[in-house]
Protein backbone atom coordinates (compact mmCIF):
# COMPACT_ATOMS: atom_id res chain seq x y z
CA UNK A 1 0.00 0.00 0.00
CA UNK A 2 1.58 3.40 -0.75
CA UNK A 3 -0.01 6.53 0.27
CA UNK A 4 0.07 9.73 1.36
CA UNK A 5 1.19 10.87 4.64
CA UNK A 6 -2.14 10.83 7.18
CA UNK A 7 -3.43 12.91 9.93
CA UNK A 8 -2.16 11.48 13.34
CA UNK A 9 -6.15 10.50 13.76
CA UNK A 10 -5.38 7.60 11.22
CA UNK A 11 -4.47 4.31 12.39
CA UNK A 12 -3.71 0.68 10.44
CA UNK A 13 -2.50 -2.07 12.55
CA UNK A 14 0.41 -4.48 11.39
CA UNK A 15 -0.36 -8.08 11.11
CA UNK A 16 2.18 -10.50 12.46
CA UNK A 17 5.59 -10.37 10.21
CA UNK A 18 4.38 -7.44 8.81
CA UNK A 19 7.16 -4.22 8.60
CA UNK A 20 6.34 -0.65 7.47
CA UNK A 21 8.91 1.86 5.56
CA UNK A 22 7.36 5.12 7.07
CA UNK A 23 8.74 8.45 5.84
CA UNK A 24 7.31 11.97 5.99
CA UNK A 25 5.46 11.57 3.21
CA UNK A 26 4.69 7.71 2.95
CA UNK A 27 4.17 4.55 4.60
CA UNK A 28 4.60 1.56 3.12
CA UNK A 29 3.51 -1.93 4.69
CA UNK A 30 4.84 -5.18 3.72
CA UNK A 31 4.25 -8.86 4.75
CA UNK A 32 6.20 -11.44 6.23
CA UNK A 33 7.28 -12.58 2.55
CA UNK A 34 8.26 -9.10 1.60
CA UNK A 35 4.85 -8.16 -0.92
CA UNK A 36 3.08 -5.03 -0.04
CA UNK A 37 0.46 -5.46 1.95
CA UNK A 38 -2.35 -3.29 1.82
CA UNK A 39 -3.69 -2.70 5.35
CA UNK A 40 -7.26 -1.58 6.34
CA UNK A 41 -6.69 2.13 7.65
CA UNK A 42 -9.17 3.23 10.80
CA UNK A 43 -10.12 6.44 12.18
CA UNK A 44 -9.19 7.07 15.87
CA UNK A 45 -11.57 9.06 18.09
CA UNK A 46 -8.38 10.08 20.32
CA UNK A 47 -8.41 13.89 20.50
CA UNK A 48 -5.21 16.49 20.91
CA UNK A 49 -7.16 18.30 23.57
CA UNK A 50 -7.23 15.48 26.15
CA UNK A 51 -3.02 15.08 25.44
CA UNK A 52 -2.94 18.82 26.63
CA UNK A 53 -1.37 19.58 30.50
CA UNK A 54 -3.88 22.36 30.73
CA UNK A 55 -3.29 24.37 33.46
CA UNK A 56 -0.94 21.71 35.35
CA UNK A 57 2.66 21.39 35.58
CA UNK A 58 2.56 17.96 34.73
CA UNK A 59 0.74 15.65 33.43
CA UNK A 60 0.60 13.51 36.74
CA UNK A 61 -0.91 16.57 38.54
CA UNK A 62 -3.78 16.62 35.63
CA UNK A 63 -4.05 12.87 35.75
CA UNK A 64 -4.79 12.76 39.77
CA UNK A 65 -7.04 15.61 39.21
CA UNK A 66 -9.20 14.21 36.99
CA UNK A 67 -10.20 11.32 38.75
CA UNK A 68 -13.72 12.55 40.26
CA UNK A 69 -14.69 13.26 36.67
CA UNK A 70 -13.52 10.06 34.43
CA UNK A 71 -14.37 7.55 37.34
CA UNK A 72 -17.40 9.14 37.24
CA UNK A 73 -17.68 8.52 33.51
CA UNK A 74 -16.22 5.15 34.27
CA UNK A 75 -19.25 4.85 36.70
CA UNK A 76 -21.92 5.79 34.34
CA UNK A 77 -20.67 3.36 31.88
CA UNK A 78 -21.58 0.35 34.39
CA UNK A 79 -24.21 1.36 36.57
CA UNK A 80 -28.03 1.99 36.03
CA UNK A 81 -27.78 5.45 37.69
CA UNK A 82 -31.62 5.78 38.47
CA UNK A 83 -32.09 2.45 39.43
CA UNK A 84 -28.98 1.66 41.06
CA UNK A 85 -28.68 -1.72 39.21
CA UNK A 86 -25.41 -2.70 37.96
CA UNK A 87 -25.75 -2.48 33.59
CA UNK A 88 -22.49 -3.93 32.11
CA UNK A 89 -22.33 -2.24 28.79
CA UNK A 90 -22.06 -5.90 27.27
CA UNK A 91 -23.79 -8.88 28.19
CA UNK A 92 -21.04 -11.61 28.99
CA UNK A 93 -20.98 -15.30 26.88
CA UNK A 94 -21.07 -17.10 30.38
CA UNK A 95 -23.10 -17.77 33.29
CA UNK A 96 -20.84 -16.52 36.81
CA UNK A 97 -22.77 -20.10 38.12
CA UNK A 98 -20.34 -22.03 35.79
CA UNK A 99 -17.43 -20.08 36.97
CA UNK A 100 -15.51 -21.63 39.36
CA UNK A 101 -12.50 -19.58 40.32
CA UNK A 102 -11.34 -16.48 38.16
CA UNK A 103 -7.78 -15.80 37.12
CA UNK A 104 -6.69 -11.85 36.98
CA UNK A 105 -3.81 -11.20 35.67
CA UNK A 106 -1.78 -8.13 34.93
CA UNK A 107 1.59 -6.04 35.36
CA UNK A 108 2.02 -2.92 37.80
CA UNK A 109 0.17 -0.98 39.11
CA UNK A 110 -3.04 -2.61 36.93
CA UNK A 111 -2.15 -5.75 38.89
CA UNK A 112 -2.99 -4.07 42.18
CA UNK A 113 -5.89 -2.92 40.72
CA UNK A 114 -6.54 -6.85 40.41
CA UNK A 115 -5.46 -7.60 43.91
CA UNK A 116 -8.09 -5.69 45.42
CA UNK A 117 -10.52 -6.83 43.07
CA UNK A 118 -9.72 -10.13 44.80
CA UNK A 119 -11.13 -9.34 47.86
CA UNK A 120 -14.02 -8.07 46.02
CA UNK A 121 -14.99 -10.99 43.96
CA UNK A 122 -14.33 -13.33 47.03
CA UNK A 123 -16.76 -11.16 49.65
CA UNK A 124 -19.54 -10.23 47.36
CA UNK A 125 -19.52 -13.06 45.18
CA UNK A 126 -17.85 -16.10 46.90
CA UNK A 127 -15.83 -16.86 43.80
CA UNK A 128 -11.85 -18.09 44.69
CA UNK A 129 -9.76 -15.70 42.80
CA UNK A 130 -6.03 -16.49 42.03
CA UNK A 131 -4.22 -13.37 40.97
CA UNK A 132 -0.51 -13.41 39.39
CA UNK A 133 1.35 -10.83 37.45
CA UNK A 134 1.42 -11.27 33.86
CA UNK A 135 5.43 -12.47 33.51
CA UNK A 136 4.74 -15.25 35.95
CA UNK A 137 1.76 -16.21 35.14
CA UNK A 138 2.57 -16.67 31.33
CA UNK A 139 5.44 -19.11 32.21
CA UNK A 140 4.35 -21.36 34.93
CA UNK A 141 2.05 -23.51 33.09
CA UNK A 142 -0.46 -22.65 35.78
CA UNK A 143 -3.40 -25.70 35.24
CA UNK A 144 -6.48 -23.49 34.45
CA UNK A 145 -9.90 -25.26 34.44
CA UNK A 146 -11.58 -24.65 31.32
CA UNK A 147 -14.52 -23.00 30.74
CA UNK A 148 -13.44 -20.88 34.03
CA UNK A 149 -12.57 -17.03 33.82
CA UNK A 150 -9.53 -14.97 33.29
CA UNK A 151 -9.78 -11.26 34.12
CA UNK A 152 -6.81 -9.00 32.01
CA UNK A 153 -6.04 -5.59 33.74
CA UNK A 154 -4.18 -3.04 31.08
CA UNK A 155 -4.03 0.27 30.83
CA UNK A 156 -2.03 0.85 27.45
CA UNK A 157 -3.50 -2.63 26.19
CA UNK A 158 -0.23 -3.18 24.61
CA UNK A 159 2.03 -4.85 27.64
CA UNK A 160 3.51 -7.63 26.08
CA UNK A 161 3.47 -10.17 29.71
CA UNK A 162 -0.05 -8.98 29.44
CA UNK A 163 -0.47 -9.77 26.14
CA UNK A 164 0.78 -13.09 26.51
CA UNK A 165 -0.95 -14.33 29.52
CA UNK A 166 -4.21 -13.64 27.70
CA UNK A 167 -3.05 -15.70 25.17
CA UNK A 168 -2.63 -18.55 27.26
CA UNK A 169 -5.80 -18.39 29.21
CA UNK A 170 -7.65 -18.52 25.72
CA UNK A 171 -5.78 -21.54 24.39
CA UNK A 172 -6.40 -23.01 27.97
CA UNK A 173 -10.14 -22.57 26.79
CA UNK A 174 -11.22 -19.90 29.61
CA UNK A 175 -13.43 -16.81 29.27
CA UNK A 176 -11.34 -13.92 28.96
CA UNK A 177 -12.29 -10.49 29.67
CA UNK A 178 -9.84 -7.65 29.18
CA UNK A 179 -10.37 -4.04 31.48
CA UNK A 180 -8.73 -1.83 29.20
CA UNK A 181 -7.85 1.76 28.61
CA UNK A 182 -7.09 2.17 24.72
CA UNK A 183 -10.13 0.65 23.03
CA UNK A 184 -7.58 -0.02 19.87
CA UNK A 185 -5.09 -1.91 21.66
CA UNK A 186 -4.09 -5.28 20.78
CA UNK A 187 -5.10 -6.62 24.15
CA UNK A 188 -8.53 -5.15 23.30
CA UNK A 189 -8.78 -6.67 20.03
CA UNK A 190 -7.60 -10.00 21.00
CA UNK A 191 -10.22 -10.15 23.55
CA UNK A 192 -14.18 -11.47 23.33
CA UNK A 193 -15.05 -9.35 26.03
CA UNK A 194 -13.67 -5.68 26.43
CA UNK A 195 -15.03 -3.86 29.55
CA UNK A 196 -13.45 -0.31 28.76
CA UNK A 197 -12.10 2.00 31.51
CA UNK A 198 -12.76 5.87 30.65
CA UNK A 199 -10.40 7.09 31.70
CA UNK A 200 -8.90 9.04 28.75
CA UNK A 201 -5.65 9.29 27.94
CA UNK A 202 -2.75 8.94 30.38
CA UNK A 203 0.28 10.03 29.79
CA UNK A 204 1.98 10.37 32.87
CA UNK A 205 4.26 7.09 33.08
CA UNK A 206 2.88 6.22 36.18
CA UNK A 207 -0.23 5.11 36.25
CA UNK A 208 -3.28 7.36 38.43
CA UNK A 209 -6.22 7.65 36.75
CA UNK A 210 -6.41 4.23 34.99
CA UNK A 211 -5.80 2.66 38.40
CA UNK A 212 -9.39 4.27 40.47
CA UNK A 213 -10.93 3.84 36.35
CA UNK A 214 -9.71 -0.08 36.69
CA UNK A 215 -11.48 -0.63 40.26
CA UNK A 216 -14.64 0.98 39.31
CA UNK A 217 -15.06 -1.69 36.60
CA UNK A 218 -13.73 -4.47 38.93
CA UNK A 219 -16.18 -3.08 41.70
CA UNK A 220 -19.44 -3.24 39.11
CA UNK A 221 -17.88 -6.62 37.93
CA UNK A 222 -17.81 -8.10 41.01
CA UNK A 223 -21.38 -6.77 41.90
CA UNK A 224 -22.90 -8.02 38.87
CA UNK A 225 -21.12 -11.73 39.71
CA UNK A 226 -22.53 -11.63 43.35
CA UNK A 227 -25.66 -11.00 41.67
CA UNK A 228 -25.85 -13.52 39.46
CA UNK A 229 -24.58 -16.44 41.51
CA UNK A 230 -27.38 -15.60 44.23
CA UNK A 231 -24.66 -14.18 46.82
CA UNK A 232 -25.89 -10.75 46.60
CA UNK A 233 -29.87 -10.08 46.71
CA UNK A 234 -31.65 -6.90 45.15
CA UNK A 235 -31.12 -4.99 48.36
CA UNK A 236 -27.42 -5.35 49.16
CA UNK A 237 -26.98 -4.79 44.56
CA UNK A 238 -28.89 -1.18 45.58
CA UNK A 239 -26.94 -1.23 48.89
CA UNK A 240 -23.71 -1.10 47.17
CA UNK A 241 -24.51 0.78 43.96
CA UNK A 242 -25.50 3.55 45.92
CA UNK A 243 -22.11 3.83 47.98
CA UNK A 244 -20.25 3.38 44.21
CA UNK A 245 -22.12 6.20 43.16
CA UNK A 246 -21.07 8.24 46.02
CA UNK A 247 -17.40 7.11 45.19
CA UNK A 248 -16.50 10.43 42.49
CA UNK A 249 -18.05 12.82 44.60
CA UNK A 250 -15.66 11.90 47.68
CA UNK A 251 -12.51 11.52 45.25
CA UNK A 252 -13.17 14.99 44.58
CA UNK A 253 -13.51 15.76 48.61
CA UNK A 254 -10.18 13.83 49.46
CA UNK A 255 -8.37 16.30 47.70
CA UNK A 256 -8.69 18.42 50.96
CA UNK A 257 -5.92 16.59 51.82
CA UNK A 258 -3.28 18.16 49.49
CA UNK A 259 -2.13 21.08 51.81
CA UNK A 260 -1.05 18.60 54.47
CA UNK A 261 0.43 15.97 52.06
CA UNK A 262 2.66 19.24 50.78
CA UNK A 263 3.99 19.66 54.06
CA UNK A 264 4.49 15.96 54.77
CA UNK A 265 6.19 15.45 51.07
CA UNK A 266 8.76 17.76 52.85
CA UNK A 267 9.88 15.23 55.51
CA UNK A 268 9.24 12.09 52.64
CA UNK A 269 11.91 13.81 50.49
CA UNK A 270 14.46 13.45 52.77
CA UNK A 271 13.85 9.92 53.61
CA UNK A 272 15.72 6.99 52.71
CA UNK A 273 12.98 4.44 52.57
CA UNK A 274 9.28 4.58 53.15
CA UNK A 275 6.96 1.98 54.51
CA UNK A 276 3.73 1.32 53.58
CA UNK A 277 1.40 -0.64 55.66
CA UNK A 278 -2.53 -2.28 55.12
CA UNK A 279 -4.84 -4.83 55.39
CA UNK A 280 -7.52 -6.11 53.86
CA UNK A 281 -8.22 -4.36 50.70
CA UNK A 282 -6.04 -1.39 51.85
CA UNK A 283 -2.56 -4.27 51.31
CA UNK A 284 -2.68 -4.07 48.03
CA UNK A 285 -2.94 -0.16 48.17
CA UNK A 286 0.14 -0.34 50.27
CA UNK A 287 1.98 -2.30 47.48
CA UNK A 288 0.65 0.64 44.83
CA UNK A 289 1.58 3.55 47.41
CA UNK A 290 5.27 2.38 47.80
CA UNK A 291 5.05 1.65 43.58
CA UNK A 292 4.21 5.10 42.87
CA UNK A 293 6.50 6.63 45.15
CA UNK A 294 9.40 4.57 44.32
CA UNK A 295 8.98 5.23 40.78
CA UNK A 296 8.40 9.17 40.66
CA UNK A 297 10.78 10.32 43.52
CA UNK A 298 13.19 6.90 43.18
CA UNK A 299 12.62 6.49 47.30
CA UNK A 300 12.68 2.65 48.28
CA UNK A 301 9.38 1.55 48.97
CA UNK A 302 8.17 -1.16 50.57
CA UNK A 303 4.47 -1.97 50.75
CA UNK A 304 3.58 -4.56 53.11
CA UNK A 305 0.51 -6.54 54.49
CA UNK A 306 0.31 -5.18 58.16
CA UNK A 307 0.19 -8.62 59.72
CA UNK A 308 3.56 -9.67 58.00
CA UNK A 309 5.49 -6.62 59.58
CA UNK A 310 6.62 -8.95 62.35
CA UNK A 311 8.10 -11.65 60.27
CA UNK A 312 10.76 -9.52 58.67
CA UNK A 313 10.60 -5.34 57.77
CA UNK A 314 9.96 -4.90 61.39
CA UNK A 315 13.64 -4.80 61.63
CA UNK A 316 14.14 -2.24 59.42
CA UNK A 317 11.77 0.23 62.26
CA UNK A 318 14.06 2.82 63.58
CA UNK A 319 13.47 6.57 64.09
CA UNK A 320 14.60 7.37 60.86
CA UNK A 321 11.49 5.24 59.33
CA UNK A 322 8.72 6.68 58.18
CA UNK A 323 6.10 4.24 58.07
CA UNK A 324 2.59 5.02 56.10
CA UNK A 325 -0.30 2.96 57.74
CA UNK A 326 -3.50 2.90 55.41
CA UNK A 327 -6.55 1.97 57.68
CA UNK A 328 -9.85 3.40 57.13
CA UNK A 329 -12.11 2.38 60.47
CA UNK A 330 -13.14 -1.16 58.52
CA UNK A 331 -13.11 -4.35 60.06
CA UNK A 332 -9.60 -4.67 60.31
CA UNK A 333 -9.22 -1.42 61.93
CA UNK A 334 -8.34 -2.69 64.85
CA UNK A 335 -5.58 -5.07 64.00
CA UNK A 336 -4.13 -2.81 61.85
CA UNK A 337 -4.10 -0.45 65.38
CA UNK A 338 -1.83 -3.14 67.23
CA UNK A 339 0.85 -3.49 64.14
CA UNK A 340 1.15 0.47 64.13
CA UNK A 341 1.76 -0.17 67.90
CA UNK A 342 4.63 -2.26 67.38
CA UNK A 343 6.10 0.30 64.59
CA UNK A 344 5.56 3.65 67.60
CA UNK A 345 7.19 0.74 69.81
CA UNK A 346 10.68 1.09 67.49
CA UNK A 347 10.34 4.66 67.17
CA UNK A 348 8.84 4.38 63.88
CA UNK A 349 6.97 8.19 62.08
CA UNK A 350 3.65 7.07 61.05
CA UNK A 351 1.67 8.28 59.08
CA UNK A 352 -1.90 7.17 59.20
CA UNK A 353 -4.19 7.76 56.16
CA UNK A 354 -7.56 7.08 58.01
CA UNK A 355 -11.15 8.54 58.05
CA UNK A 356 -12.60 10.81 61.18
CA UNK A 357 -13.76 7.51 63.66
CA UNK A 358 -10.29 6.10 62.43
CA UNK A 359 -8.26 9.51 63.88
CA UNK A 360 -10.51 9.33 66.93
CA UNK A 361 -10.45 5.45 67.46
CA UNK A 362 -6.89 5.01 66.89
CA UNK A 363 -4.64 4.56 70.30
CA UNK A 364 -1.19 5.12 69.04
CA UNK A 365 0.65 8.68 68.48
CA UNK A 366 1.41 9.28 64.77
CA UNK A 367 3.34 11.67 63.16
CA UNK A 368 0.79 12.87 61.18
CA UNK A 369 -2.91 11.69 60.87
CA UNK A 370 -4.62 12.36 57.11
CA UNK A 371 -8.10 12.55 57.53
CA UNK A 372 -10.32 11.36 54.47
CA UNK A 373 -13.74 11.62 53.76
CA UNK A 374 -15.71 8.53 54.94
CA UNK A 375 -16.36 6.26 52.68
CA UNK A 376 -18.44 2.94 52.49
CA UNK A 377 -15.34 -0.14 53.85
CA UNK A 378 -15.68 -1.76 50.75
CA UNK A 379 -14.89 0.81 48.04
CA UNK A 380 -12.49 2.63 50.37
CA UNK A 381 -9.01 1.91 47.29
CA UNK A 382 -10.58 4.52 45.14
CA UNK A 383 -10.63 7.26 47.44
CA UNK A 384 -7.45 6.38 49.80
CA UNK A 385 -5.50 6.40 46.09
CA UNK A 386 -5.64 9.82 45.67
CA UNK A 387 -3.23 10.14 49.08
CA UNK A 388 -0.86 7.73 47.70
CA UNK A 389 -0.54 9.36 44.51
CA UNK A 390 -0.53 13.06 45.71
CA UNK A 391 2.01 12.08 48.37
CA UNK A 392 4.68 10.62 45.88
CA UNK A 393 3.70 13.53 43.28
CA UNK A 394 4.74 15.96 45.74
CA UNK A 395 7.37 14.43 47.19
CA UNK A 396 9.02 13.69 43.46
CA UNK A 397 8.18 17.29 42.41
CA UNK A 398 10.37 18.37 45.75
CA UNK A 399 13.13 16.53 44.71
CA UNK A 400 13.39 17.59 41.26
CA UNK A 401 12.96 14.39 39.53
CA UNK A 402 10.90 14.22 35.98
CA UNK A 403 7.33 12.78 37.63
CA UNK A 404 5.89 12.41 34.02
CA UNK A 405 9.16 10.43 32.68
CA UNK A 406 10.69 9.03 35.56
CA UNK A 407 13.90 6.88 34.54
CA UNK A 408 14.12 3.84 33.06
CA UNK A 409 10.42 3.20 33.07
CA UNK A 410 8.43 3.33 30.19
CA UNK A 411 4.84 4.05 29.59
CA UNK A 412 3.54 0.80 27.59
CA UNK A 413 6.35 -2.21 27.82
CA UNK A 414 6.35 -3.82 24.62
CA UNK A 415 8.82 -6.62 25.00
CA UNK A 416 9.42 -8.73 27.73
C1 LIG B 1 4.51 0.07 32.90
C2 LIG B 1 4.04 1.41 33.44
C3 LIG B 1 3.16 1.21 34.68
C4 LIG B 1 2.01 0.25 34.36
C5 LIG B 1 2.53 -1.08 33.78
C6 LIG B 1 1.40 -1.90 33.21
O1 LIG B 1 5.43 -0.47 33.78
O2 LIG B 1 5.14 2.24 33.76
O3 LIG B 1 2.62 2.45 35.11
O4 LIG B 1 1.26 0.00 35.51
O5 LIG B 1 3.43 -0.83 32.69
O6 LIG B 1 0.88 -1.23 32.10
P1 LIG B 1 -0.52 -1.48 31.47
O7 LIG B 1 -0.58 -0.55 30.30
O8 LIG B 1 -0.57 -2.92 31.05
O9 LIG B 1 -1.54 -1.19 32.50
Amino acid sequence: MLSRSRPSDTITYLEDGDWAVLTRAICVIYDSKGAVANRETLKSGASSLLVDKANYRHFMAKEIYEQPEVVGQTLARYVDMAAKRIALPFELPFDFNDIRRILITACGTASYAGHVAKYWFERLARIPVEIDVASELRYREAPLRKGDLAIVISQSGETADTLAALRYAKAQGLHTISVVNVPTSTIARESKTVLPTLAGPEIGVASTKAFTCQLMVMAALAIAAGKGRGELSDIDELKLVGELIEVPRLIAEAFAIEPQIEKLARDIAKSRAVLYLGRGTSFPLALEGALKLKEVSYIHAEGYAAGELKHGPIALIDESMPVVVIAPYDRVFEKTVSNMQEVAARGGNIILMTDATGASEATVDSLVTIVLPDVAATFTPMIYAIAVQLLAYHTAVLMGADVDQPRNLAKSVTVE
